[in-house]
């Protein structure tokens, strides 16, 4: 099997239907609104953004966060992949009653078990939610900084692009910066070029969450490659989320051939009756990428994790073996 990673994911978004299903029966919550026949359905962002939010609700202690992250890791480790970086929410924690503290430690669990059941690797990345402002944002970032876990190696921003504009959240991802986390922020997903074009002025990010609307901006592309800024493509939920109306239309292929440093990544798997295997395959399929090609696309993920030397290094010789298991 091709040794497969990805630094994009949501925790709560990678939740498979049938354990929020019984996560509800546990707190006799409702999920009727948001799973129809063990498939979440929603119809835009907006509803997106609400099941994913009531998803998350149910997941209210420690242990409740470790079997979401061990049974996450299990299902990536069983498709051939060897590292994960995926994005937490401590402001989803508070929402379901949990400390954040406590969220970050089933969350560790949760790695730690798949870890040692399965070999696969990962860290976490705390989000704050743009939407909910700068502030808030800046309050995450605070709290990030003041409560460092081994396991937590970068700060990002997820949620609707649509609100607010990067440079008022300048002061909080200083705050991630000076804590020397690791920086991605999600644009040029909602919004366009220009939405890439100031996320990088102002926020300075290593990596940018999708920055597939860069496209429309080749001077921005140019200058994406020129810094060496990796992109963390999701290609199923651009489609899902109708960012582009097909494949054929999807820019992966004419960003890695401008020189845009691109990896491949799930997002929130089953919202987007997706996962990291299928993604792999909508590469070679959809956008005609042999075995080499997607083995580059792992080596770039790792070669832009959020991780020690050490840590680097023992992947990439995962990679030079090219096929694991
Ligand atoms: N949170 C979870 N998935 C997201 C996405 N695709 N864009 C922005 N925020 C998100
Ligand atoms: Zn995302």
């Amino acid at each position: 099997m091709l040794a497969k990673a990805e630094i994009h994911c949501h925790i709560e978004g990678a939740a498979p239907p049938a354990l929020v299903e019984a996560q509800a029966r546990k707190y006799g919550a409702d999920v009727s609104g948001i799973i129809r026949d063990g498939a979440y359905f929603w119809s835009d962002f907006t509803s997106f953004l609400a099941a994913y939010d009531l998803a998350a609700s149910l997941f209210r202690t420690a242990d409740d966060c470790a079997l979401l992250a061990e049974t996450y890791l299990a299902s990536l480790a069983a498709e051939g992949a060897i590292y994960s970086e995926f994005f937490i929410s401590i402001d989803h924690a508070r929402g379901a009653g949990l400390d954040p503290a406590d969220y970050v430690a089933g969350l560790a669990e949760g790695i730690g078990r798949a870890r040692a059941a399965c070999g696969i690797e990962a860290r976490m990345i705390v989000v704050g939610l743009r939407h909910l402002g700068p502030e808030a944002v800046a309050a995450t970032a605070r709290w990030t900084a003041a409560n460092r876990h081994g396991l937590v190696t970068g700060f990002g921003m997820a949620g609707d692009e649509r609100a607010y504009h990067p440079r008022d959240f300048a002061a909080a991802f200083a705050i991630a910066r000076e804590a020397g986390l690791g920086i991605t922020v999600h644009a040029g997903e909602l919004a366009g070029a220009e939405s890439v074009r100031a996320a990088l002025d102002h926020l300075r990010p290593a990596r940018i969450g999708h920055g597939v609307r860069a496209i429309e901006d080749a001077a921005l592309v140019g200058r994406i490659a020129a810094e060496g800024v990796v992109l963390e493509v999701c290609p199923a939920s651009n489609i899902a989320l109708k960012v582009f109306a097909s494949y054929a239309d999807h820019p992966l292929r004419r960003l890695d051939a401008a020189g845009c440093r691109v990896t491949l990544n799930s997002d929130d798997p089953p919202h987007f009756h997706t996962s990291l295997g299928n993604e792999y395959d909508i590469a070679r399929t959809r956008f005609g990428y042999d075995e080499a090609a997607l083995m580059r696309f792992t080596r770039t993920a790792i070669e832009a994790a959020f991780i020690d030397g050490e840590t680097r290094a023992r992947l990439l010789e995962k990679c030079a073996a090219a096929v694991i298991g």
